[in-house]
């Protein structure tokens, strides 16, 4: 199958986690080339598979902007996270909305191929961006929910602060 849909906010599907990859077949193989056809149609650079509504834990990216430098990542997982910055990030299920995210500009990943092969791999500067802005995805996050960090850390530390009171109360 080739291009497909991609969700856009506020689709509620956008907000349902993904789940591990655990068989490595012809399926996946289909997901992963309908990933590569529909990111190709477009001028970005990174996809996830909930993007285009199929909830396995699955990401593909390509740097080189004339599609010769496909990246598959099936589980991904960050080992090292290091070099924090402020980076400006969009993304193709938010058309028109760019917005600074604090990420770190420095990672190691730990993934699966399409044939379940392991690899670890060092990203930095634009990949190392993308892959973390791909797993909030697969995860149900969105680079909007980062937006308001610091407001949305205080509202966690008043919470914390309160439960806390509660309990001494109690
Ligand atoms: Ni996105």
């Amino acid at each position: 199958m080739p291009q497909r849909p991609i969700l856009e906010y506020p689709d509620p599907r956008l907000r349902l986690p993904c789940e591990a990859v655990e068989t490595f077949d012809d399926s996946l193989g289909q997901l992963v080339d309908d990933l590569f056809d529909t990111l190709y149609a477009t001028t970005a650079i990174a996809l996830s598979a909930p993007q285009i509504d199929d909830r396995r834990t699955v990401l593909v990216m390509d740097h080189s902007g004339n599609a010769t430098a496909p990246q598959l990542y099936v589980n991904p997982h960050i080992l090292k996270r290091r070099a924090w910055g402020l980076v400006e990030e969009s993304c193709l299920s938010i058309p028109g909305i760019v917005g600074n995210v604090i990420r770190a500009t420095e990672v190691r990943v730990r993934a699966r191929d399409r044939d379940g092969s392991l690899f670890e791999r060092d990203l930095s500067g634009m990949e190392a961006v993308c892959l973390q802005h791909e797993m909030d995805h697969l995860a149900g996050k969105l680079f909007i929910d980062r937006l308001w960090f610091l407001r949305r850390l205080g509202i966690k530390a008043m919470t914390a602060l309160r439960a806390r009171q509660g309990r001494q109360a109690a």
